[in-house]
């Protein structure tokens, strides 16, 4: 069956399982067929497809597909191909004239693959191709889905290398420090990494050429480290540029002492089509505190650590070095969900009829872009899209930065004009409250003003991290309320029968041991608190 308008009956959908050694996602899922069949498709699903993603064949079933017995019978059925792994030689042969295929085919990596398809007379989307700067392009963004997945689960394996806590803990058995995490690298991946290592309660440190990324860093939890070396580092289009030699040093340097300090570190530096910066030395490794960890997120592209093994963990120096190249893989059925969903959506854009038949539609900028081989035609490279926006992924967590306003300390002043309207409209409103209230209320008033002007002032600038031992110290703070405890139980006042009123002194001293307590006992945890942040 041809793809395009000119076929009539809906076309088939095919998911093959995934032959690749150790690959355990499949290209659709259970809840995303269902939506496929709405849309008018029918699916059919290898047996045993989603079998190391934990989704069952009677899962698909259940969701409107049917199973198609062997691999052969799969292609063979099939109008469109959904797939990860790029084909191999095998399976090209299984296809047939007119045929669609989505997936990951890398088709700069893969010259002979492009060939072997075109000579098929196939069609080819490659997923990994899409234009990311396109802001509509987001929701079929199968390579920031897998990078994010992949970045969480970085941290999830230095954890589990690591031998200890991420977060600081004060235990009846004595007080354990917070990791320190430092991250090369704030991409996609990268910055999954950081919500990640930071939500485990880790004090996490980054690094990026692009200072751009410097707020998303801090709005994630992390603390962005500068090189000491003014060269901007934005190569356009949301990537890196390869740095100059005078940068690259005073990186290394900056590098080395954060492998001193650092417990993990996970790179994840990549300059789209060269090979992985070389960030950590192998004098850097050893440098490191015995049982530290690294997690080389770069190990297919060449590593971003000199002594990384690809697909390996292994420990050079005492310090292990994890450069898994199947991060996504390692949380399948996440993985999974997330890639079907991105092609799910890619299908809606290619079926905007929504009556099951897919147009390729070339006009389309994003459909262009990723469209590698059109009825057998190599279309590949697209051209480039004019005007590059800055790449969307990082976008929202930006936006939300800016609009809070105060961003702990790393968000801009207000522009002066704002600045005067609100101090105008708060001088208006105090002299209307002056002109009218009694005496009494405006000096009450006053002090209500003032304090919540400095409370807003003390904890606006203190950062996240420090909120708890803040809450602990204005708990502490608090214990001032023991003034009104010693006014009544310093000058014995006469009671209405002319006694010192001795239920009240006993009720006020009551109050002093237990204003104490709650005094000393918090500031006193304080302290312990600010004890594990202390670098
Ligand atoms: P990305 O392009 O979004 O991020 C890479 C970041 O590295 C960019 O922010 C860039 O500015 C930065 N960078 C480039 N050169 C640098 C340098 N010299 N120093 C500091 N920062 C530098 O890429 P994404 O999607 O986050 O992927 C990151 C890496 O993770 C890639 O190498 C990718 O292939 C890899 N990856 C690995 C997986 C695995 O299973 N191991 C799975 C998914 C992604």
């Amino acid at each position: 069956m041809q793809t395009g308008e000119s076929a009539s009956a809906p076309q088939r959908i095919g998911v093959p399982r995934e032959i690749f050694p150790g690959e355990k996602r499949v290209a659709t899922v259970p809840d995303v067929v269902s939506k496929l069949v709405k849309l008018g498709f029918a699916v059919v699903v290898e047996r045993g497809a989603g079998e190391l993603a934990d989704l069952s064949d009677d899962a698909y079933v259940e969701a409107g597909a049917t199973i198609a017995p062997s691999a052969a019978e799969l292609w063979s059925a099939s109008d469109i191909v959904f797939k990860v792994r790029a084909p191999t030689a095998d399976e090209v042969a299984l296809m047939h004239e007119g045929q669609t295929l989505i997936g990951f085919l890398w088709p700069a990596q893969n010259p002979d693959l492009m060939q072997q398809l075109a000579a098929k007379k196939v069609t080819a989307l490659s997923i990994d191709a899409l234009p990311r700067t396109l802001s509509r392009a987001q929701k079929m963004d199968a390579l920031t889905s897998m990078a994010g997945v992949s970045g969480y689960r970085a941290v999830v394996e230095a954890a589990n290398a690591f031998g200890r806590f991420f977060n600081g803990q004060i235990t009846a058995a004595g007080k354990v420090p917070p990791a320190k995490v430092f991250i090369a690298g704030a991409g996609v991946a990268g910055l999954a990494a950081i919500g990640a290592a930071a939500s485990l309660g880790a004090i996490v440190r980054a690094n990026d050429t692009r200072a751009e990324v410097a707020d998303q860093v801090v709005s994630l939890g992390g603390e962005f480290v500068k090189v000491d070396y003014e060269e901007e580092g934005s190569g356009g289009g949301g990537y890196a540029k390869v740095m100059s030699e005078g940068f690259q040093a005073a990186q290394r340097e900056m590098y080395a002492q954060q492998a001193k300090e650092c417990d993990i570190i996970i790179t994840t530096a990549l300059i789209p089509g060269k090979p992985a910066p070389r960030l950590i030395t192998a004098e850097m490794v050893q440098s490191m505190k015995p049982g530290s960890v690294i997690v080389d997120m770069a190990a297919e592209q060449g590593g971003n650590c000199e002594l990384t093994e690809p697909g390996k963990a292994v420990v050079k120096h005492g310090v292990t070095i994890v450069g898994y190249t199947d991060l996504a893989s390692r949380m399948a059925r996440q993985s999974s969900t997330l890639y079907g969903t991105n092609l799910f959506r890619l299908t809606e854009e290619l079926c905007k009829t929504k009556d099951g038949i897919i147009n390729v539609n070339m006009q389309d900028d994003a459909i262009r872009g990723l469209t590698v081989i059109k009825d057998g035609e190599i279309t590949w490279p697209a051209p480039a899209l004019p005007a590059a926006a800055p790449k969307p992924a990082a976008k929202p967590v930006a936006a939300v930065e800016k609009k809070s306003g105060h961003g702990h300390g790393s968000s801009g002043p207000m522009p002066l004009k704002t600045l005067l309207g609100v101090f105008g409209a708060g001088a208006l409103a105090f002299w209307a409250i002056g002109a009218y209230a009694p005496a009494a209320f405006l000096g009450h008033f006053t002090v209500f003003v003032l304090a919540c002007f400095i409370g807003y002032m003390v904890v606006w600038n203190v950062t996240p991290a420090l909120h708890t031992p803040l809450m602990s110290v204005t708990n502490a703070i608090s214990s001032i309320i023991v003034i009104g405890a010693l006014v009544q139980i310093l000058p014995p006042e006469a009671g209405a029968n002319g006694r010192p009123d001795q239920l009240i002194q006993w009720l006020a001293f009551a109050g002093i041991v237990l204003t104490a307590v709650n005094m000393f006992g918090g500031f006193a945890v304080t302290r312990r608190m600010l004890d594990m942040f202390r670098k």
